[in-house]
């Protein structure tokens, strides 16, 4: 699938090439991933659950719901951030995306502010790479290529203007998420075909 670069205002090639090396794509397990932040996609009450939230907590040990349960309630489209406990990584950074009611209920400003507000995080403790899995695409039910242009814009419009976090890595856990992924990333001119 091919997605419309235009319509969402970014131009494909060019300076976008710029930013390349500061942003990666992986298919796997997040938990496994060596990076300094690692976020999560829970709800408000920040008690762990189930998707990429209970992998984080299952690897990450029962130290971290005891941490990030103190830091609740998180509305949606806001972040936490603990340290990482069990994890490679240091931190976990807990993103609360919407859940997806149709699309007319904010639901794309609050799934960019949940990927701009773990950006923010990660600057604020000067983390040099983060890692994102595809926040509300699972329970929360945000459609995947929706959800897909706004992860991707969101971060492409915050790496020029800030040095941390200086790689940011997308992770989809799915082949037909990292296909989305793939796509757009080849239009944008950040990866290369083959
Ligand atoms: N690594 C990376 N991504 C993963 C992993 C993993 N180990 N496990 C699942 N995913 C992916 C899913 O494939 C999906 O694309 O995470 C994405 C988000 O799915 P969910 O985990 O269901 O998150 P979300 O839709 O945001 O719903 C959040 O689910 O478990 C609860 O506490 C969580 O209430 C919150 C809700």
């Amino acid at each position: 699938m091919k997605l419309d670069t235009t319509s969402a205002g970014i131009a494909p090639g060019s300076i976008m090439a710029d930013l390349a090396h500061r942003i990666r794509l992986v298919l796997g397990d997040i938990t496994s991933l060596n990076v300094q932040a690692v976020v999560t996609a829970a709800n408000e009450s920040l008690r762990g659950g189930g998707g990429v939230d209970g992998a984080v907590h299952s690897a990450a040990g029962p130290d971290l719901v005891a941490a990030s349960r103190q830091l609740a309630p998180c509305q949606t489209g806001d972040t936490r951030i603990t340290p990482g406990f069990n994890l490679a990584a240091s931190h976990v950074i807990h993103a609360v995306g919407p859940v997806f009611h149709g699309g007319n209920s904010n639901e794309s400003d609050l799934l960019a502010s949940a990927y701009r507000r773990s950006l923010e995080l990660a600057a604020a403790h000067q983390l040099p790479s983060i890692a994102f899995p595809c926040i509300s695409t699972g329970v929360f039910g945000f459609p995947a290529d929706q959800a897909c242009v706004i992860a991707i814009d969101t971060v492409i419009n915050w790496l020029p203007k800030n040095q941390f976090p200086e790689t940011v890595t997308f992770c989809c856990f799915q082949a037909t998420d990292h296909s989305l992924y793939c796509d757009r990333l080849i239009e944008l001119g950040m990866i290369s075909e083959g």
